[in-house]
């Protein structure tokens, strides 16, 4: 294994993009491959035991592909596979987790929302999480039921989604919620439709940042970190129509971004 070898990432779908982005910008000189399992999105209504077998098959692939580190960029399969994938693999493997605690702990109005699929809010470690905090913190919960399959088909800009988003959010601003967490890898692409919805006063947390942090922070550890001088590559793969995982990702003009149909 060499340290150019790419780090890989896998997501239910076009939205664990945000995360690879937030990576890929600070860490310039790592390869990447970036698995969108379009296919079978969304995960956040599937029941554990095939959470866990579709992030299997997606972290097999990325290891035969000579990925050096996986970063599951999907909240999904973090909080229900992560564990299983860590005892499974001997390679290191990132996860994203909501960022309840800097909420939490910023909070004025002592009440926070938390926007997710119900396969996070329902999983074990999230619940872990949440309960360290709700002691003294009111936390809101909403399932964005729908949310996800409407970005897989690009339309996370449309009407029909700003509606959506109106209903689901109407139950955090009636508790006066000071901070959203966005609790799935999908919902960052939301952020112009929900600063619209949203008082200003309400600050918007994801968790890209924190997990571009914690991947250059476990590359360094472990030596992996890529000294290379080449321009980097950045492969991403789509087991449905590569199409919005090209627009969502401006591939078209940008030599380094590659998007291809992949049968995985
Ligand atoms: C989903 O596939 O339902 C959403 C992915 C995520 O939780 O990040």
């Amino acid at each position: 294994m060499s340290n150019s070898n790419p780090i890989g990432f896998f997501d239910s779908g076009v939205g664990g993009t945000s995360i690879w982005n937030e990576v890929i910008q600070l860490l310039p000189r790592e390869n990447s491959i970036y698995l969108s399992d379009s296919k079978n999105a969304p995960y956040g209504e599937k029941p554990i035991e095939e959470i866990i077998a579709l992030s299997k098959k997606n972290t097999e692939k990325l290891i035969g592909m000579g990925c050096k580190i996986i970063v599951v960029a999907c909240n999904t399969a973090t909080t229900n596979a992560i564990q299983v994938l860590r005892t499974t693999y001997s390679l290191p493997i990132i996860g994203i987790e909501p960022a309840i605690k800097p909420a939490a702990l910023k909070s004025q109005t002592k009440s926070i929302g938390i926007l997710a699929t119900k396969g996070t809010l329902s999983s074990k470690l999230f619940s872990k999480t949440s309960e360290l905090y709700s002691k003294n913190i009111n936390i809101i919960e909403v399932v964005g039921n729908g949310l996800v399959n409407l970005i897989e088909q690009g339309k996370q800009d449309s009407e029909e989604i700003k509606e959506l988003l109106t209903t689901l959010l109407k139950p955090m601003l009636d508790a006066k919620i000071d901070y959203l967490v966005l609790g799935c890898s999908h919902y960052p692409y939301l952020l112009p439709g929900l600063k619209e919805i949203l008082p200003s006063g309400v600050t918007i947390i994801d968790s890209g940042e924190a997990v571009a942090r914690q991947t250059k922070k476990v590359l360094l550890e472990n030596d992996l970190m890529s000294d290379s001088k080449n321009t980097p590559s950045h492969l991403l793969f789509s087991n449905a129509d590569p199409i919005i995982l090209s627009k969502l990702v401006h591939a078209e003009g940008d030599d380094l971004k590659k998007v291809s149909y992949l049968e995985f």
